[in-house]
């Protein structure tokens, strides 16, 4: 039986960030899990406005969102720990300034060059809705068509309760296909076990 836990932030996990942009004319980076995307065509990065990195933003109207791949994860949690207003954190990436004008980080899989097109702000969070002017993925993590292929990048997650980091599952199946013949009408949810359902979605699994 479920308990209720009161109002939690319970939507974990979420990719763990590197988010890089200039401030006052040095590189800073800083880990941010707090991301999300709003529509097909702009995403959405939540950072504490105490941030040093906040000002650098502001300022440049840019930042990048650099994916977090293991063998980069202690780097990107440097970037966690220490702030850039009192800790030179420029020395962290080997970094180049992609096409958008903002620092891409050359171990990264993937990086999103964003432009703030927005800030949602809160009491104490500024909530940057960015469109996204460049993607710069390694030729490694992209399938045949280009696309950037998530089971090859395997981004490292975050959750929050354990404040901990958590390694890219396996993929289950493809979508609208687990689900596609799955009959609609006087299907009993028999929840709390292996339903038929459930059971039709093991062939799906590619
Ligand atoms: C795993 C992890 C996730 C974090 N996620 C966020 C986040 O989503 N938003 C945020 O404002 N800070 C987040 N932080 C905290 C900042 O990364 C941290 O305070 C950083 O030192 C701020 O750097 P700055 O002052 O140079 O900007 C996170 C830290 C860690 C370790």
């Amino acid at each position: 039986m479920k308990r209720n836990i009161g109002s939690r932030l319970a939507l974990y996990p979420t990719p763990a960030v590197v988010v890089g942009a200039m401030v006052q004319d040095r590189v800073n980076w800083i880990m941010v899990a707090h991301v999300g995307i709003i529509g097909h065509d702009r995403v959405l990065v939540s950072m504490h406005k105490a941030h040093y990195t906040n000002q650098g933003v502001k300022a440049a109207g840019r930042l990048s969102i650099n994916l977090v791949s293991e063998d980069m994860l202690v780097r990107a949690d440097a970037a966690g720990c220490h702030s850039g207003a009192t800790w030179d954190k420029s020395q962290l990436f080997a970094w180049t300034m992609g096409e958008a004008g903002t620092p891409v980080i050359t171990m990264s899989p993937l990086t999103m060059e964003c432009v703030v097109t927005d800030n949602y702000e809160t009491e104490t969070f500024d909530n940057f809705i960015c469109s996204i002017a460049a993607t710069l993925a390694d030729e490694a993590f992209l399938d045949a068509q280009g696309r950037p292929d998530f089971a090859r990048i395997r981004p490292v997650l975050f959750e929050m309760p354990g404040y901990s980091y958590l390694r890219c599952g396996e993929r289950l199946g493809l979508c609208t296909r687990l689900g596609k013949d799955v009959p609609g009408k006087g299907v009993p949810d028999t929840a709390g076990t292996a339903d038929t359902a459930n059971r039709a979605g093991e062939g799906g699994r590619q």
